[in-house]
């Protein structure tokens, strides 16, 4: 099928990737002439396990081409996927400037019948505004064409997008005309994923409507598993209680269970913070008051400070002149993304306290540069080891594996004082103590 994918970001890129991998095929439309020169010659602006030799081979065969002719791409593709993206506004709502520039591209120069497919994490109420901007469009140019816009949310994690997209546990498709026989968009997009829809059927059609807050509520709902551990955790650390047995006992009842249940120093990412935030203020919108949302927001906010809480209350406050070794810049492993990393707000609290920090991460480095340029008080060390050396403490913010199983003795040498603030729970508390450390984890 022919597909054109608008905006390659990292939704946009794997979704299109995974599409041509598939044999479909595919053009990328994009604004950035930079990025679609990149791409053309194979270098992707990402760091994605699995996805720069798709990207490659598909480019090489012509099933994948990138573009800065909003046109040639319309001209292309029965499905017109819109995945640009939708950065919070100053109030926290989602800003929906570049979707709806899009749609009027789109209505601008389509000549036959389209599907609209939205992948961007977008608003309830949408799809209509899409629509409304489409038919308004159409209508000035004077033609008269069908079309349909349809939600096709995505769920994919950084660090695991191919594989999600390949192996999707769902694919939710929102329409507003199921009751249609022989829906053209339900058998359209039936079609479109059918190689992803094998062995059982994973196609969840519903209104638009729906497929938009659906997205939404199970961002939601994962924060809030995050949040509440935290929450509990704080309760644990105050009451004398272990965070990671309370994990275990709460995790093995199979209602609850074990995925999204681990306390940490705050989720971070491109998703859950804006997503929260976005869905808080639709809310408030129409005067429904998010309770939940406002706590999950709050409680995450001061998981990210509970780090720097901690370091200060070590060394009594006195952090003028210290320096912290960081382990961990991105908010989650197998990904350079440091978008609302934990890592930042204690950075920023440390040197607010006249401290500097000694920072190592397997792929964020260049990222962190690229946000705080040239200071003085921020060091990017090539390994872990030159992170530590001379420090006065370790930190750790993203659990990578190869922090996993360090060595305990090399760091105790290398830093100027034993002692460990361990973010996300990696080793065990009572080895720690052993080896002679001073080590303070999550809730524990
Ligand atoms: C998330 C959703 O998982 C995905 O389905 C959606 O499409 C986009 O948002 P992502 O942002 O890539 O994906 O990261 P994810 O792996 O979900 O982690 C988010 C944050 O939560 C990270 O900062 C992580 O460290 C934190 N986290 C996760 C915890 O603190 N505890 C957990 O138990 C799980």
């Amino acid at each position: 099928m022919k597909v054109t994918v608008f905006g390659i970001g990292y939704v946009g890129l794997v979704q299109a990737a995974v599409l041509a991998e598939v044999g479909h095929d595919v053009i990328c439309v994009d604004i950035d002439q930079n990025k679609v020169d990149n791409l053309k010659r194979g270098i992707i602006p990402i760091y994605e396990p699995g996805l720069e030799p798709i990207v490659r081979e598909n480019s090489q065969t012509g099933r994948l081409q990138f573009t800065t002719d909003a046109a040639e791409g319309i001209a292309h593709g029965t499905l017109q996927f819109i995945a640009v993206g939708t950065p919070p506004d100053e109030d926290g709502s989602a800003d929906l400037q570049y979707v709806l520039a899009v749609a009027e591209t789109i209505a601008t120069h389509m000549n036959d019948r389209k599907i609209i497919v939205n992948k961007s994490t977008v608003p309830v109420g949408t799809a209509d505004k899409v629509s409304s901007k489409i038919a308004e469009v159409l209508k000035t140019r004077g033609v008269e064409l069908e079309f349909s816009v349809a939600s096709n949310p995505e769920f994919l994690k950084e660090g695991a997008a191919v594989n999600d997209c390949m192996r999707p546990d769902r694919i939710v498709v929102g329409t507003d005309s199921l009751d249609h026989e022989n829906n053209y968009v339900v058998e359209t997009m039936k079609e479109l994923y059918a190689p992803f829809n094998r062995n059982h059927d994973r196609m969840i059609f519903m209104d638009v409507r729906s497929a938009e807050l659906t997205k939404y509520a199970a961002n939601c709902m994962l924060a809030t598993k995050i949040s509440f551990m935290n929450e509990m955790a704080g309760l644990a650390e105050r009451l004398g209680a272990d965070i990671e047995m309370v994990r275990q006992g709460i995790g093995s009842d199979p209602r609850i269970g074990f995925h999204f249940i681990y306390p940490g120093c705050g989720y971070g990412g491109s998703c859950f913070p804006k997503d929260v935030q976005a869905l808080k203020r639709t809310a408030e919108e129409i005067d429904f008051e998010p309770l939940m949302l406002k706590a999950v927001e709050e409680r995450n906010a001061q998981q990210k400070h509970v780090l720097f809480s901690k370091i200060s209350a070590h060394f009594n406050g006195q952090l003028e002149g210290k320096t912290v070794a960081l382990w961990g810049l991105a908010f989650k492993p197998n990904t350079n993304d440091m978008r609302d990393a934990p890592s930042r707000v204690l950075m920023e609290a440390l040197w607010q306290a006249g401290a500097k920090v000694q920072a190592f991460d397997p792929e964020a480095m260049e990222e962190a540069q690229r946000i705080y340029g040239l200071r003085d008080d921020l060091t990017l060390s090539g390994t872990p080891q030159v992170a530590l050396k001379g420090a006065d403490a370790l930190v750790i913010c993203t659990e990578w594996r190869q922090f996993r199983a360090p060595d305990f003795e090399q760091i105790a040498e290398l830093l100027k004082e034993q002692v460990i603030f361990d973010g996300r729970n990696m080793y065990e508390p009572e080895r720690m103590k052993k080896k002679g450390f001073a080590y303070y984890a999550i809730g524990r």
